[in-house]
């Protein structure tokens, strides 16, 4: 099954690296005008390089608001917008946390959602809403409570807001572990390499997941009109085990 999104306008915040990037990639290869925003206009360029050309770029903070709201503001009206955003959690047993290290974890991405969410609401009316959460939300993983509270938070709000904002349509996709950039920065090679392998191993799937993976599920998200109020753990069975 294929989608056509011609003559569509898609967002995809995040987009100019990982599950962001091959988000804004499928959703141009299936016809949309694709606008990617990210911060550094580097990673901007490097990802417009490897984009067709009816994807653009807006190299922002989301944390500027008259930046985002200019940049919404120049492109018109939105019909679909996908939200892949990420930022540092605070990892670690619970009993080592404080109240700051929760706050700064949903302040990285809890809060950018809602701030974008809100931003984007205010230029459609139909169309799609896709958050990217995490497998953390529901895998229950020690030393990961913070990361299950920005998360979980954003599913507790797929539902209703799919209520309430219809005939937008409001969807989440929850990705378990996926070879992103993300961990390139997180961790040098060799650490990466054992990690990646025991997280292949842990779960039904035998693998680590690829932005691709991620993409397909959020085309789905994007392109079936069905779809709507639905959090799809995309996790290789990661909230099973
Ligand atoms: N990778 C995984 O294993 C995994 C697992 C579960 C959930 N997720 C979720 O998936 C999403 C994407 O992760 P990823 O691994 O693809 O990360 P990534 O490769 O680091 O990509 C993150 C994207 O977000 C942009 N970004 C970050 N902060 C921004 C800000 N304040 N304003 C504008 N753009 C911003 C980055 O560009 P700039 O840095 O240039 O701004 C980049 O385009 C995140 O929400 C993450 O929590 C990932």
């Amino acid at each position: 099954m294929s989608y056509s999104l011609s003559g569509q306008r898609a967002w995809v915040f995040g987009g100019t690296s990982g599950i962001g990037l091959a988000c804004a990639r499928v959703l141009a290869d299936a016809g949309a005008r694709v606008v990617v925003v990210g911060r550094s206009a580097e990673r901007m360029q490097q990802a417009l390089a490897t984009l067709p050309a009816n994807a653009v770029g807006e190299a922002l903070d989301v944390a500027d608001v008259p930046a985002l709201e200019a940049a919404l503001s120049r492109h018109g009206g939105i019909d679909h917008a996908v939200l892949s955003i990420s930022a540092g959690s605070a990892i670690g047993p619970y009993r080592t946390l404080d109240e700051d290290a929760l706050r700064r974890t949903l302040e990285g991405k809890f809060w950018p959602v809602q701030r974008v969410t809100m931003a984007v609401l205010r230029r459609m009316s139909a169309g799609s809403i896709t958050w990217i959460t995490g497998a953390a939300a529901r895998a229950a993983i020690p030393g990961m409570s913070a990361l299950a509270a920005s998360n979980g938070a954003l599913h507790a709000m797929v539902g209703p807001l799919a209520r309430e904002l219809a005939p937008v349509r409001m969807n989440a996709v929850s990705p378990g572990f996926i070879d992103t950039p993300y961990w390139e920065r997180a961790m040098d090679a060799e650490a990466r390499r054992r990690t990646y392998e025991s997280m292949a191993a842990m779960v039904p799937a035998q693998r680590v997941g690829t932005p691709e993976d991620i993409a397909g599920a959020v085309l789905l998200c994007v392109g079936n009109g069905f779809m709507t109020g639905a959090v799809i753990d995309c996790d290789g069975g990661r909230s099973l085990v």
